[in-house]
């Protein structure tokens, strides 16, 4: 065999061995719709606000995005088409049992889940409270539907996919991926109506996704996943827990009117630091004494957190509080918890971990 034969060979070998990693199998990545903007349609581009959601169907979302297969094999399901705004306790654990069924098969490796987002923070939270895998789940939405001019919701799902299928992302909880931030699912929340940088965490961002790359700078601090103590294999359905509004001249009406239709426990939603009116504090003590868990929490928005003892006598009233978490997110904590516990000091346990 010639010299000049052999090194044609290897110069085919060589060229062969690079082009593998463009014809390497791509990660699997499924994607679960559920509705919201990012499946919006308005009458015309310039409707960027006025537009019906939940319509367009999770192929045609996959179509309008064919970079989408750059980065992933991508596959879709419909589970729901609603506004967010009308997911119910069911439709949470509907979603979170088919995302932990799909995290166990072998050849899905990530999963994206589109939302509309205005309970985008709270089915987030949901899933990294229930789902025990280290795969990538990324939650993602948009504000402005495809059908409008400078439409978010493309460029968030090709990051979401991108995000999913990337081997950085697994052992960091769910993610949500908008507005080119990664942000971790339980800090995350929709703290503007009405601009596309909508989402913010109030202890910052884990990163960036920028062209497909992640960029991080933060890791969870909070249990979630594959190290939480609740798993969605083990829950059919959550408790009853509801949120009363605190604010001046409030009474104690809504707060006995949601435990008079049985509510387990109820998130105060104060002012400031958790603060409860002088004139509900009586009902709160009565409806613990009847058993419902009282759990302070702040509609301040845009961070700190409810410090126990503080602007009430918690350990006295043996109420709970919420930590830095929102109103919403603490109920969804609440209902997750109170699945396995009823003890306030297991709660507040819980509350501290989570
Ligand atoms: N109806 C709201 C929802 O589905 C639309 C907001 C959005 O998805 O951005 O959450």
């Amino acid at each position: 065999m010639s010299n000049r034969f052999l090194s044609r060979c290897l110069l085919i070998a060589a060229a062969c061995l690079a082009a593998l990693p463009a014809f390497a199998a791509k990660p699997n990545v499924v994607i679960l719709a559920t509705g919201g903007t990012i499946a919006g349609a308005g009458a015309a581009a310039t409707n960027s606000a006025t537009y019906q959601a939940a319509k367009v169907p999770v192929d045609k979302l996959i179509a309008g995005v064919p970079e989408l297969a750059n980065v992933a094999q991508v596959r879709g399901e419909q589970v729901f088409q609603i506004a967010s705004e009308s997911f119910t306790n069911e439709h949470l654990v509907t979603l979170g049992k088919r995302v932990a069924a799909l995290a166990r098969q072998g050849d899905v490796d990530g999963i994206v889940i589109t939302h509309g987002t205005d309970t985008l923070e709270e089915t987030a939270y949901f899933l990294n409270l229930v789902v025990h895998t280290a795969k990538p789940i990324v939650v993602v939405g948009s504000m402005r539907p495809g059908t409008a001019m400078s439409a978010d919701g493309t460029l968030n799902l090709f990051n979401a996919v991108s995000v999913a299928a990337s081997q950085d992302a697994r052992g960091k909880g769910v993610l949500v991926t908008m507005n080119d931030e990664l942000n971790s699912g339980r800090d995350v929340a929709k703290t503007i109506n009405i601009k596309t940088e909508a989402f913010k965490s109030p202890w910052g961002p884990l990163g960036m996704v920028v062209e497909g790359k992640n960029y991080w700078f933060r890791l969870p601090a909070k249990r979630h996943t594959t190290n939480s103590e609740f798993d969605i294999e083990q829950i059919d359905a959550l408790a009853p827990v509801e949120i009363a509004y605190g604010y001046g001249n409030v009474s104690d009406t809504a707060y006995r009117a949601l435990a008079d239709k049985g509510a387990k426990a109820i998130i105060h939603s104060g002012t400031g630091n958790g603060s409860v009116a002088a004139r509900v504090v009586p009902a709160l003590r009565e409806l613990r004494a009847n058993g419902v868990q009282i759990i302070r929490s702040s509609h301040v928005n845009g961070g700190g957190f409810v410090l126990r003892n503080a602007e009430q006598p918690d350990d006295q009233y043996d109420w709970v509080v919420a930590h830095d978490l929102n109103p919403q997110k603490a109920r969804i904590l609440a209902a997750v918890a109170m699945t396995k516990t009823q003890d306030s000091k297991e709660l507040q346990r819980i509350f501290w971990e989570y």
